[in-house]
């Protein structure tokens, strides 16, 4: 398993579950030795336990060399997929040092199989650079879809799993070897589609496109619910009971963020006006424009709440994870919003489960509490911004004591209206009267 992030942490921990010897390797010494001791190097609900479970069976192994994978017959490659500093473009850095280092090690028989999210066309051009440095071995793209806070449980128990492979007997050796890989999953009756590089390649993106234009449409009614008087949570639901719509990921508020749907759409939108084919996708620059727009508006709401300005208000910001049980804060809505207030002059103080530290090497600028009753204190407003089990089952009556003015601002639509309003809160929401 080369690269031990989300991604590739979660799927060794996996995979020796499942019963094969695992190797990991990854550059960062901090990772491979939290991980050599059992420890999650990040916030990642059930990993430790199945760290602890496999590293009792002797059965993962990490290290920071390379040379160690010399012996694995099968060579996932997991590692990251950042947008560039200078555009849209997904960077291929990684991918590309990875594969060309582990070239060096390869086996007549091995098989690499990409999981990172890449620009179609990757895998042909890598399955070259293998093929270049140990003709016998083969690759196969095998995206992934694990959600951040459900990972273990996603790449156990995956919807689908998806081969892209070469044509001919080599394809039909990559995909039986896979098929052992996965041959748990697969006695469960998981679906398996088996298809070229390209299709593969873009499954992913597709996916994920979708997924994003989902939130945005149900963000983009809420704007129209915000003119019109209308309610977006009354909305998805009446819309959502249409099977052929469906209700998940319908879920309006400040909209998303994280490491995989916004730089996803845009290396996406970059690829396909390569490609020739940027009319295709230029819907997905609307979906990106709308998913921005929830934070402006949600810096508005905080302003006109506060009668005109934030400056010298105290704010608490409850959330700064992009998403609950997760302390990733890469493209995090909230921890952004925290920081525009911040700019504006509010004084913000954040609170996190999980993600504070994390939260303060981003924006050392804000106050940080771990407790929510401290960041509770004097508030003159409160912003939710990120639906943990924590602040939804907060007690509006318990906080009321605790601020200095009892508004709060849901950013996720994720607290009970009338449970606040009875205890006397001004409630304001996204996408509601
Ligand atoms: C996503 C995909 O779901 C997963 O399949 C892929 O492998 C990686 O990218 P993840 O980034 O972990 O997973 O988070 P996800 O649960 O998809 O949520 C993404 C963002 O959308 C979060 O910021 C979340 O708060 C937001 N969201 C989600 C909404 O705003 N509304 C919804 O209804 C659902």
């Amino acid at each position: 398993m080369i690269g031990l992030g989300y991604l590739g942490a979660v799927h060794a921990a996996s995979m020796a579950k499942l019963g094969h010897d695992v190797v990991g390797v990854d550059v960062d010494a901090s990772k491979v030795e939290a991980l050599a001791a059992g420890k999650s190097p990040f916030f990642e609900p059930g990993l430790e336990d199945l760290l602890t479970e496999v590293g009792e069976t002797g059965r993962l192994s990490v290290t920071t060399d390379m040379a160690d994978v010399a012996g694995a017959r099968v060579h996932f490659v997991c590692v990251g997929t950042p947008q560039s500093a200078d555009g849209y473009a997904a960077d291929l850095t990684y991918v590309d040092a990875a594969v060309s280092e582990l070239a060096k090690h390869l086996g007549p028989d091995d098989l690499v199989v990409g999981k990172s999210t890449v620009p179609v066309g990757t895998a042909a051009r890598l399955a070259d650079v293998v093929a270049g440095a140990q003709p016998g071995a083969i690759l196969a793209w095998n995206p992934e879809f694990l959600r951040e806070g459900f990972a273990v449980k996603d790449t156990l128990h995956p919807d689908r799993i998806v081969y892209g492979v070469p044509d001919g007997e080599r394809g039909e050796r990559a995909a039986a070897l896979l098929d052992e890989v996965y041959a748990t999953p697969l006695s469960e009756g998981i679906p398996r589609i088996v298809t070229d590089y390209p299709t593969a390649e873009l499954v992913k993106v597709a996916a994920n496109s979708f997924l994003a234009t989902k939130i945005s449409f149900i963000n983009a009614m809420a704007e129209l619910c915000e003119v019109a008087g209308g309610d977006v949570t009354q909305l998805a639901d009446a819309i959502g009971h249409d099977a052929r719509i469906g209700r998940r990921f319908l879920n309006a508020g400040l909209g998303f963020g994280g490491g995989c749907l916004p730089k996803d759409i845009r290396a996406f939108m970059a690829r396909a006006g390569e490609l020739g084919a940027g009319d295709a996708v230029e819907f997905l620059a609307d979906v990106d424009d709308i998913n921005n727009r929830r934070r402006a508006r949600m810096v508005d709401l905080a302003t006109e709440v506060l009668g005109g300005s934030v400056e010298g208000a105290r704010i608490a910001v409850l959330g700064a994870a992009f998403k609950p049980d997760s302390d990733d804060i890469r493209d995090s809505p909230a921890l952004d919003v925290a920081a525009r207030l911040g700019q504006l002059g509010a004084r913000v103080t954040v609170t996190d489960p999980e993600a504070i530290e994390n939260a303060r090497r981003r924006q050392p600028q804000l106050h940080y509490e771990q407790d929510v009753e401290d960041a509770l204190r004097d508030a003159d407003a409160v912003l939710v911004l990120t639906e943990w089990r924590q602040f939804r089952e907060l007690d509006p009556v318990r906080a009321g004591e605790l601020v200095a003015r009892r508004t709060v601002l849901d950013g996720r639509n994720a607290l009970d209206r009338e449970a606040w309003t009875a205890a006397g809160w001004t409630y304001r929401a996204l996408g509601r009267r």
